[in-house]
């Protein structure tokens, strides 16, 4: 993914991701993103247009995978994986063994496809977003 790719990417998720997106998702904040953690996200492309994405980075110690989406006329067909296992591998790389993903309780397809995935749920951490 490069930031070419933002308001097609953006579109998509409004369709995919809407109640995920915050001003976190800027296209000045998802430019730094990209820079800084540089050939890690990916965007998935089908007849011509991006049809899935994910975000995937590292603080230096835990690798973070967020907005992972695949265009609803285009799911189950593995996309949704491919771009995960690429992520993570990317991730690892980097020399980082551990990867977290944030998934609403809610979102039934999300946790299948996360435990599919072989992400383990943890149910003992509080989170809360603090936004200003
Ligand atoms: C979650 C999402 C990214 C999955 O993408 P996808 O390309 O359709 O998923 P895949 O085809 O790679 O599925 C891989 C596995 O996940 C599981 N899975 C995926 N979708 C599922 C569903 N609707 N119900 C049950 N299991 C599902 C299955 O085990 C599947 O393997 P299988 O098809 O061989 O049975 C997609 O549904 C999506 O964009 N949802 C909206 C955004 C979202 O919730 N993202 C996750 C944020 S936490």
């Amino acid at each position: 993914m490069t930031i070419e790719d933002y308001d097609e990417v953006y579109a998509m998720w409004q369709i995919t991701s809407k109640r995920a997106l915050s001003s976190s998702d800027s296209r000045e904040n998802i430019k730094r993103y990209l820079e800084r953690n540089k050939g890690m996200s990916m965007v998935a492309v089908c007849d011509g247009k991006i049809v899935g994405t994910v975000l995937a980075g590292h603080d230096g110690r835990t690798g973070f995978i967020h907005h992972t989406a695949v265009h609803p006329d285009y799911r189950r067909k593995h996309i949704g994986k491919a771009l995960v296992q690429n992520a993570v591998q990317r991730i690892s790389e980097s020399g980082i063994n551990k990867t977290q993903i944030y998934c609403y309780k809610d979102n039934s397809t999300g946790q299948s496809f996360w435990k599919s995935m072989g992400f383990n749920r943890t149910d003992n951490v509080l989170f809360e977003a603090k936004k200003e």
